[in-house]
């Protein structure tokens, strides 16, 4: 067991951080008390600066997909390094070369365009489908997250008054914006029915989560993705796949190769350069021609879009995946076995709790029923929830202590890995069971 994490180091430079970034964490959820602060990472293990090491199930919210410092993608880096930096004109050969590969490998990309995150990836195809169909409104689903910005910043993890209703993650967004996005329930066809028909003729995009991970996992019935996509084709709605967190992760084509559904456009981010900060936004030639500068109206523009480190990182990601199809094997091998592992413990204990996930991904919902949309997940005890993933830090598995976070199966973690986190989940458990008793 580690030794308890709130000493001197990480907690002096938590104090440090608080004087000179507000809050002292530089992206909201980063503060979950101890441990405070990180040092270095290798393959599934993450180190603290009190010298603490856990497996790493948080993985920087998804972001690390093969495993810390991997190496394929360090020297990729270190290769590109030294050559071209930045130029700010015209365009590089790794840039031809990530969007030839993204267009090889997701069904839905006939063009691509490189952005540096995930939220500058959704909100160019939020302004995109604006321009394209002259619609004003959005659809998103109850529960999921696509970036910070002012059209998405609304009804994520929503408490049971705010579910469905006006749900701002901050203030400072104009009341246009937030009104500007209706919100349905996920796996529910007739919530979205009912805005178009509402709305009939106003809506220009449908934007989800195919998997909404940030709700842990709730999976899409193939009934729910092939509905939208015959509504979207019926209305001229652009329908648009965030696969920042299910992309690459779940397959290299994405949950649309899964799923045999291709939407109109598909947003990337987190895993796709294991770690380092590229994004972007591929889709239907017709719609991404917007952006062309010379004959377009959608503007593009981006001091890094592009850059050669990022594409360097992202090619030898996804160069690494199409090689190693293993992956996917593994880490949905290793999920299931996590899935099947917990259900038997929370069984055996009597708890009411439901394991989840998809492939590398897993979650346990303290819920009456396994969910299928976020109306289920209104019922989840978020206590337990946060109480779980804590204890399962004191034994030496970093796991996000809030609400309906997921637990990501990196390429790095081993059966030896899964066989420990299930003896300490069983530890955990037990002491969660014994003080409900
Ligand atoms: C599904 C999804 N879309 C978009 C984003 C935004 O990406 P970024 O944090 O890189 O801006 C996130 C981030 O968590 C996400 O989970």
């Amino acid at each position: 067991m580690n030794q308890p994490s709130d000493v001197p180091r990480g907690r002096a430079l938590a104090e440090a951080a608080a004087k000179v970034i507000p809050g002292g964490v530089n992206s909201a959820t980063r503060y979950i008390g101890p441990p405070y602060a990180f040092a270095s990472a290798t393959g599934a293990t993450i180190t603290d600066l009190d010298g603490n090491s856990y497996l790493d199930y948080h993985a920087a919210f998804g972001a690390i997909l093969l495993g810390h410092n991997f190496e394929p993608v360090n020297r990729a880096m270190a290769e590109a390094l030294g050559g071209l930096d930045l130029s700010g004109l015209g365009v590089t050969e790794l840039e031809v070369a990530l969007a030839d590969r993204i267009c090889e490998i997701i069904p839905s990309a006939e063009s691509m365009i490189a952005t540096v995150s995930g939220s500058e990836a959704t909100a160019q195809a939020i302004r995109l489908s604006r321009a394209a169909t002259g619609r004003k409104l959005i659809i998103k689903f109850q529960g999921g997250f696509h970036g910070w910005h002012d059209a998405v910043a609304r009804n994520v993890i929503s408490p049971p008054d705010r579910a469905y209703g006006m749900d701002p993650l901050s203030s400072g967004i104009l009341p246009q914006a937030l009104e500007s996005t209706l919100i349905a329930e996920f796996n529910d066809l007739d919530s979205v029915r009912a805005l178009l028909d509402e709305h009939d003729g106003e809506v220009a995009a449908i934007i989800l989560e195919p998997i909404p991970h940030n709700v842990g996992a709730l999976v899409p019935t193939d009934e729910f993705v092939r509905g939208l996509r015959e509504l979207c084709t019926r209305t001229g709605t652009v329908l648009v796949f965030d696969e920042v967190i299910t992309g690459f992760r779940h397959a290299l084509g994405g949950y649309q190769q899964l799923c045999g559904v291709t939407p109109d456009l598909t947003t990337f981010g987190k895993g796709m350069a294991n770690g380092y900060p590229v994004g972007g936004l591929a889709g239907r030639r017709d719609l991404m021609e917007h952006f062309n500068g010379r004959t377009g109206d959608v503007l593009l523009a981006g001091t890094f879009n592009g850059n050669p480190l990022g594409c360097a990182a992202a090619l030898a990601t996804l160069d690494h995946l199409a090689e190693h199809p293993d992956f996917y094997t593994r880490t949905f091998d290793f999920g299931e076995q996590m899935r099947t592992g917990l259900t038997k413990i929370v069984n055996d204990l009597g708890l009411e709790a439901h394991a989840a996930g998809f492939g590398g991904v897993f979650n346990l919902y303290f819920t009456p029923r396994p969910p299928r949309g976020y109306r289920d997940l209104l019922e989840n005890d978020n206590e337990a929830y946060a109480a779980f993933h804590r204890s399962m830090i004191d034994l030496g598995h970093l796991m996000l202590p809030i609400p309906l976070k997921r637990n990501h199966i990196s390429g790095a973690h081993t059966q030896a890995d899964i066989d420990r986190t299930l003896e300490a989940a069983q530890a955990a458990l037990s002491a969660l069971a014994a003080r409900a008793d």
